[in-house]
């Protein structure tokens, strides 16, 4: 006879701590043949590579190291943005393999009262460059069709982190790939040996990986660029950019901090706390965010080889920040404030501090050593109490 069996599967948030199952993490310095990792060469010859192949093949997907092409085209400068406080430059960076062509629109500003190299911090925008700020003079990134301008000023401080002396540079992540499933062929994958007619491998990366990857190669810009230091830029990335902003974090040693704001499940958070949205809930919303073999872990995630803490002790020993905020409960705190914590056991390896306690900290209290960590008041959002706190951390590791 044939069985039929529905398994009803859970697609739906935990809000109970209480249902959050008992878990144990995956241990940070012991190697898969259980080995003890007991010094720095260990854990960069062993553990590392180790764990970078987990979230390589099992969660982000398979980063291609196909070969492709890519040329800057500077589009505007204007040396008296900001009423004269700061250079404000737009470039069409163009990747190509012979065959396929992509671009990405960057929009950067410089402070122009600091002479030499400055630090930067690098951001995704969700909507389009011009939506950071209201100067008429910004262009539409791709695929954004409407006038939005103006519409997140809100969330990104130019003038702040000008006056402060960082550089702020941002890119719209659909330019990299559009964020709905089945983007793949207009994406970026094409250009790395992706093949739209064929399925996908269970280890092939999507869209956090392509936004990692654009990532890495804002940094490439960077380092071509007189005026900005490309030893002291800040990867900051909120919510899916935090997610996709500690994978390239880890995958890319160039970026001197990584800063997750709000990045919650996929990012930060732990998986095996399955509080707040989990692993059925992300894969079955967006199936084109993770490699396809992720979602073998939904309702599962006590199976998993790994766990978030690993991905942030990836970053060590360059500092990393997580912040959280209190009523985004969809992101669990807890969890991100957890893996922050035992990010830690990596950084004492390599003679820092970690996070000092593994007790939440007080709201609108950072808790900052080489690892960072707040929770404030508010929603999920990026506010300027976020970027002060960005700034400071900035303040204490790159100048
Ligand atoms: C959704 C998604 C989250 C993501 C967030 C965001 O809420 O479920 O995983 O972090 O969008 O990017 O704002």
């Amino acid at each position: 006879g044939i069985f039929i069996s529905m398994v009803a599967q859970r697609i739906e948030p935990n809000y109970d701590e209480s249902k959050v199952p008992v878990y144990e993490l995956p241990p940070l310095l012991v190697s898969a043949k259980g080995k003890q990792i007991k010094s720095i060469k260990q854990w960069e010859s062993i553990r590392r590579p180790e764990i970078l192949e987990m979230f390589s093949s099992q969660m982000f997907g398979k980063t291609p190291g196909s070969p492709f092409t890519t040329s800057y085209e500077v589009v505007s400068v204007d040396a008296n943005a900001l009423d004269g406080k700061a250079t404000c430059k737009q470039l069409r960076i163009s990747f190509s393999n012979g065959n396929t062509v992509r671009s990405m629109l960057m929009l950067i500003y410089l402070p122009n009262h600091i002479k030499g190299k400055v630090p930067l911090f690098f951001a995704y925008n969700f909507d389009g460059n011009q939506t950071v700020s209201t100067d008429s003079g910004i262009l539409f990134s791709n695929h954004t069709s409407e006038n939005k301008r103006g519409l997140k000023v809100r969330r990104w401080p130019i003038e702040m982190i000008i006056s402060k002396g960082y550089g702020v540079a941002t890119a719209c992540y659909h330019d990299i790939f559009y964020d709905e499933k089945d983007k793949h062929a207009e994406s970026i994958l094409p250009l790395l040996g992706y093949d739209p007619g064929q399925s996908l491998e269970g280890d092939s990366w999507q869209a956090i990986g392509a936004w990692a990857w654009g990532m890495s190669r804002a940094m490439d810009y960077f380092e071509t660029d007189s005026r900005i230091d490309a030893k002291r830029i800040a990867l900051m990335g909120h919510s899916r950019h935090g997610k996709a902003a500690l994978w390239a974090g880890a995958q890319d040693q160039r970026f001197a901090i990584v800063i997750s704001n709000e990045s919650g499940c996929g990012g930060a958070a732990l998986s095996k706390r399955a509080y707040g949205e989990t692993v059925a809930v992300i894969t079955n919303s967006f199936p084109h965010w993770f490699c396809p073999d992720f979602s073998r872990f939904a309702n599962n995630e006590q199976s998993l080889p790994f766990d978030q803490h690993e991905l942030i002790a990836l970053i060590a020993p360059r500092p990393v920040y997580v912040a959280s905020a209190v009523d985004d409960r969809w992101a669990d705190p807890k969890g991100e404030y957890l893996s922050a914590f035992h990010a830690g056991e990596v950084y004492r390896l390599y003679g820092y501090e970690g996070l000092p306690s593994e007790e939440m900290p007080a709201l609108n209290t950072p808790v900052i050593s080489r690892v960072g960590y707040h929770i404030r008041t508010g929603v999920h959002d990026v506010t300027d109490f976020d970027w002060q706190c960005y700034l400071n951390f900035a303040d204490k590791w790159m100048k």
